[in-house]
């Protein structure tokens, strides 16, 4: 009988997150403006779709980052859908370095979300209920907008970008 392997070692860490990165991806950024009216966001690829009707969609947010009570608290925020020319924004929005928004173009969403230029999709959605969800939240949020462009995405899979071949 073939063993399980022991959970909270560093090879099950590592293996369980090697298998997840079997499951493709997009990338998306998502954004919110802060109380102070600062624009904020991060990279994210736990997007998906919940419900049709009503419209729900699904992220995750670590518990970890200095973020998270912002998003917490928010009431809207945009979830913008990478386009394959946008590996940049998602480096970007992922490192420390340097103000994330310096030189991009973005409308302003509900609550001020920031809506990213050269986005393959935008949702912008209403804050609505979160879960708790190990060492992450899960955020599950009635989209209140959204537009679409014809674009190829971005796409995250085995830890790398890749794109889409026609
Ligand atoms: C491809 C990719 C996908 C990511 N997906 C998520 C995610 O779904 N949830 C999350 O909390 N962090 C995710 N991250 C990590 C955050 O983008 C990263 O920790 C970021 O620096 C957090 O922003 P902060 O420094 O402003 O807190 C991802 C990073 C990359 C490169």
């Amino acid at each position: 009988m073939s063993q399980l392997p022991p959970v909270a070692t560093e090879d099950f860490a590592r293996n369980f997150r090697n298998a997840l990165g079997m499951f493709a991806t997009g990338i998306t950024v998502v954004t919110m403006r802060t109380p102070a009216g600062e624009p904020i966001g991060l990279t994210v690829n736990s997007f998906n779709s919940v419900s049709l009707d009503p419209p729900l969609i699904v992220w995750s947010l670590s518990n970890d980052l200095p973020s998270r009570a912002l998003f917490e608290a928010c009431e809207y925020y945009a979830i913008n859908v990478l386009a394959a020319d946008q590996e940049a924004v998602s480096q970007r929005f992922a490192s420390r370095l340097g103000d994330r928004f310096a030189g991009l173009g973005f409308d302003h969403g509900m609550g001020g979300a920031p809506l990213l230029h050269g986005c393959c999709a935008r949702f912008e959605c209403r804050n609505t209920t979160r879960h708790a969800g190990g060492d992450h939240t899960v955020f599950i949020s009635e989209v209140v907008r959204f537009d679409r462009t014809p674009a190829d995405p971005l796409v995250y899979f085995g830890g790398s970008y890749r794109y889409l071949v026609a």
